[in-house]
């Protein structure tokens, strides 16, 4: 089966493939831009984006809204990390934190898949910011961020490796779980 995976961010497209395609389900990616309004929590910015999609793409059809939360700045930049991401950067956070020695954070995400129902899958992933950024791979903030229990950044790891771990891996999981249950 195939299944349309709204996002401009190729780097998640990337994970998505690798995830999805050894359960026979071929990624498409869609690029259509949709408002992402400013809310307290990431849920609400899916849902957002699931209730503008629905009336201009044809159902059904997936989106993931993620964000990095650093808990010596009270879970900043969260809901804004694409905002901080474009604006600060890595070297922007890494510059916030200089002298912190509570580096602990974690990454969210929520897929939201739509097929005239809604459906939200959910994953987290704890770690650290590192003090410098390490790694090529992956897209955004995974240089400066290392998974609990790995000496690695996410940027140091295969796409497999990261998936394995990763907040979007997890709600990938919820989500392939829920497919097999009920569509594949
Ligand atoms: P959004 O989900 O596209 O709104 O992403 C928010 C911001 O977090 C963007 O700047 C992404 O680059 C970044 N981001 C989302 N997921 C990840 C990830 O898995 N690793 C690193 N950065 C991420």
């Amino acid at each position: 089966m195939e299944m349309i995976f709204v996002t401009s961010n190729r780097g998640k497209v990337r994970e998505a493939e690798r995830y999805f395609s050894p359960l026979g389900v071929r990624i498409i990616q869609k690029k259509v831009e949709y408002p992402e309004i400013q809310a307290d929590s990431l849920e609400e910015v899916a849902r957002f984006g699931i209730r503008w999609l629905k009336d201009k793409l044809e159902a059904p059809f997936f989106l993931d809204d993620s964000g990095l939360f650093i808990d010596a700045l009270g879970g900043f930049p969260g809901v804004y990390s694409a905002y901080v991401y474009r604006t600060l950067g890595n070297d922007g956070i890494l510059k916030l934190l200089e002298g912190v020695e509570n580096r602990k954070a974690h990454f969210q995400s929520v897929v939201a898949y739509y097929d005239g129902e809604l459906h939200i899958f959910t994953g987290k992933t704890a770690g650290r910011i590192t003090r410098e950024k390490r790694g090529t791979g992956g897209f955004g903030f995974d240089p400066i961020f290392q998974p609990e229990g790995f000496s690695k950044t996410f940027a140091e790891m295969t796409t497999e490796e990261k998936n394995r771990i990763s907040h979007r891996g997890r709600a990938f999981k919820a989500f392939s779980e829920w497919l097999k249950e009920n569509l594949i």
